[in-house]
């Protein structure tokens, strides 16, 4: 991987690039297609590559938390974050692995997937949601992940991510969806954001990487680098 901003070189040093700023910070990480589409035949899965899967992993390696909406959950598919050798140094004082934290308001999650049975210890998955959620399948939830709720019609996501910090779950990653991120971008939450450009064009009904209410947010590129096409662009948030 070669980096072409902020200035041109071969040897690149991924968790020295995306070391977290600051414990408390929050990253969003996605792939689009140059055409902005943020799913190939609903997955993520075709616009992905090589070089975009190890930056995936570690991002997930440098995070507290994996914070993710309950769509991108049922249709990728999500399992508990898996740890890696790689990871024992950047991770050294916390858990192997982040925890997952699914924001869901109707809770149709599969508690039997091993999202909910394999997570490490110390990383149990943890599902945000509302004070009108059923009760009763709020209660068979907590049976298996640790429950938060958040708002009350709603998941708020300023006080998920203050619950999350909280909990000192400070670094967090949020890996979508479209319509979480447009929620998080809405509320001013996004110190961050991780794009993977991938060199296709794919027309079509794909949503873009926010997908909801309307918002601004000044960005400043941090780097970009390349590998096979694909570019990594790291974003941060100009401060008003
Ligand atoms: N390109 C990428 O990097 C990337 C990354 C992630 C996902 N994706 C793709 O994006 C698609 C899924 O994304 P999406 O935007 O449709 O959905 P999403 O953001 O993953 O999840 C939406 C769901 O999250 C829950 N939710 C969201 N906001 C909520 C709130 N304020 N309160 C309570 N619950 C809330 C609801 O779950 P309930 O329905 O359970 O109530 C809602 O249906 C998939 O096709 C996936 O492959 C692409």
């Amino acid at each position: 991987m070669r980096r072409i901003l902020p200035s041109p070189g071969d040897e690149v040093d991924l968790a020295e690039a995306y070391a977290y700023p600051s414990r408390e910070w929050l990253r969003l990480n996605m792939v689009a297609s140059v055409d902005g589409g943020a799913w190939l035949k609903g997955l993520s899965e075709g616009l992905s590559g090589k070089a975009d899967r190890r930056v995936f992993g570690v991002l997930r390696g440098l995070a507290d938390v994996v914070l993710v909406g309950a769509a991108t959950v049922r249709t990728e598919g999500y399992g508990p974050v898996r740890p890696r050798a790689s990871w024992a140094e950047p991770r050294q004082g916390r858990p192997p692995v982040p925890p997952v934290a699914v924001v869901t308001r109707r809770l149709d999650l599969d508690l039997a997937s091993p999202l909910f049975t394999e997570a490490e210890p110390g990383a149990r998955t943890i599902v945000i949601t509302t004070g009108s959620a059923p009760g009763d399948r709020r209660d068979e939830v907590a049976k298996h992940a640790d429950v938060i709720v958040a708002g009350d019609d709603r998941v708020d996501l300023a006080t998920a991510v203050r619950v999350l910090r909280e909990r000192g779950l400070g670094r967090i990653l949020c890996e979508g969806g479209p319509r979480v991120n447009a929620q998080l971008a809405a509320a001013g939450l996004i110190d961050e954001l991780c794009l993977t450009v991938s060199p296709l064009l794919i027309g079509g009904d794909a949503a873009r990487v926010l997908n909801g209410p309307a918002s601004l947010t000044n960005l400043a590129v941090s780097h970009i680098l390349e590998e096979d096409g694909f570019l990594f662009c790291r974003y941060t948030r100009e401060q008003a």
